[in-house]
């Protein structure tokens, strides 16, 4: 019989195409998931060999039982989108915290042995050093500005995780992942607000496509097929009770995604910038040597994962989605 292992947030991007990987590896796949930022569709391909569990997850005594005979929870369920986090704070911090502690809970009640919970890259916020290693301190530089709930819920998850994990498991992972892009990704995120942004230019024909910041700004952006094949590199090959980066350590600044990205949509975009946003930060890009050393290698560029992304943007534009977090 094929081993067992739940995905929360299963519905969501990466939680989606990691499903699909963990189908073709030979996995029993639970998806637990309240769909506010989901859509089974994302994982339509595969749907015949998965258990779809739709529960809020901070609902410990529900999934419980979808944990039972599990190996492995993936934990990846959290209320994500940039936006997200300046208008909806409060359910970002509920989420993420009860939601790391129902998590928890429920996986020594069925006796999980081993969990992996994604953090991010926003714990850094404006890192102290650039590229950063999993060794920088993690930082909250304002709790009056409602960003912070989510760098903040990570925080606390991953304190949880170690914590409140400490004695029931046999494997405790974290992983940050890092500006992960690609298709079916999502609405409120720069990639995809950057490709219809730039098509609705191309179609206009007007060149002039106006930024948060002056364009320097930078970010190391990850394919999704190669951040699932990070996850499960680590899960496979990494140690307990430790954290890992997974992302790109190619920095570009957000001009030149944006030059990139009016290249694919075959218009020449003249940047306009603009005022930042509050609490964003300057630079960002992990240093990955530590999941380079377990056998790591990123192997989609920016150009191709972005060529895939703008592909699926084109085809799908006039997508409704009903989902007001999405
Ligand atoms: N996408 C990125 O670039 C990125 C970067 C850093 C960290 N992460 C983290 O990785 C994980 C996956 O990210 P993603 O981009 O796939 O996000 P996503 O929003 O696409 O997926 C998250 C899923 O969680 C579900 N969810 C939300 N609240 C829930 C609740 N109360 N109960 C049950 N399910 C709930 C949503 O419906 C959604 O399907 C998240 O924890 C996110 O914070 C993502």
């Amino acid at each position: 019989m094929a081993n067992k292992c739940v995905v929360t947030g299963g519905g969501g991007f990466i939680g989606s195409y990691l499903i699909r990987t963990l189908v073709r590896d030979g996995w029993d796949v639970t998806c637990i998931d309240n769909m506010t930022r989901g859509d089974q569709s994302r994982f339509a391909d595969v749907a015949d060999n998965v258990t779809l569990w739709r529960s809020d997850i901070r609902d410990a005594d529900n999934i419980t039982q979808a944990c039972v005979g599990a190996e492995v929870v993936f934990h990846l369920a959290a209320v994500n989108g940039t936006e997200n986090f300046y208008t909806q704070p409060e359910l970002v911090l509920d989420v993420g915290l009860r939601g790391a502690l129902s998590v928890v809970e429920a996986c020594r009640r069925a006796n999980v042995p081993d969990l992996v919970v994604a953090s991010s890259a926003e714990v850094y916020q404006t890192p102290v050093v650039v590229p950063t290693d999993e060794s920088v301190p993690l930082l909250l530089p304002d709790s009056l500005n409602p960003r912070y709930s989510y760098g903040g819920s990570k925080i606390v998850s991953e304190l949880i995780a170690f914590n409140y994990a400490r004695d029931h498991f046999r494997k405790v992972q974290v992983f940050r992942p890092h500006n992960v892009y690609g298709p079916n990704m999502g609405w409120k995120h720069v990639v995809p607000q950057f490709v219809l942004r730039a098509l609705d230019c191309a179609e206009r024909q007007d060149p002039h496509f106006a930024i948060q910041g002056d364009g320097s700004e930078t970010r190391a952006f990850a394919y999704v097929d190669d951040v699932v094949d990070g996850i499960l590199t680590m899960y496979t090959r990494g140690t307990h009770r430790e954290v890992y980066h997974i992302g790109n350590d190619e920095e570009v600044s957000i001009a030149h995604l944006a030059r990139i990205t009016g290249a694919l949509v075959e218009q020449e975009l003249t940047i306009v910038g603009g005022e930042g946003a509050v609490g964003g930060t300057p630079r960002r890009c992990p240093d990955i040597q530590k999941m380079r050393r377990l056998g790591y290698n990123p192997t989609i560029s920016l150009e191709e994962g972005l060529r895939r992304t703008v592909s699926w943007y084109k085809a799908n534009r006039d997508m409704t989605h009903e989902n007001a977090l999405m």
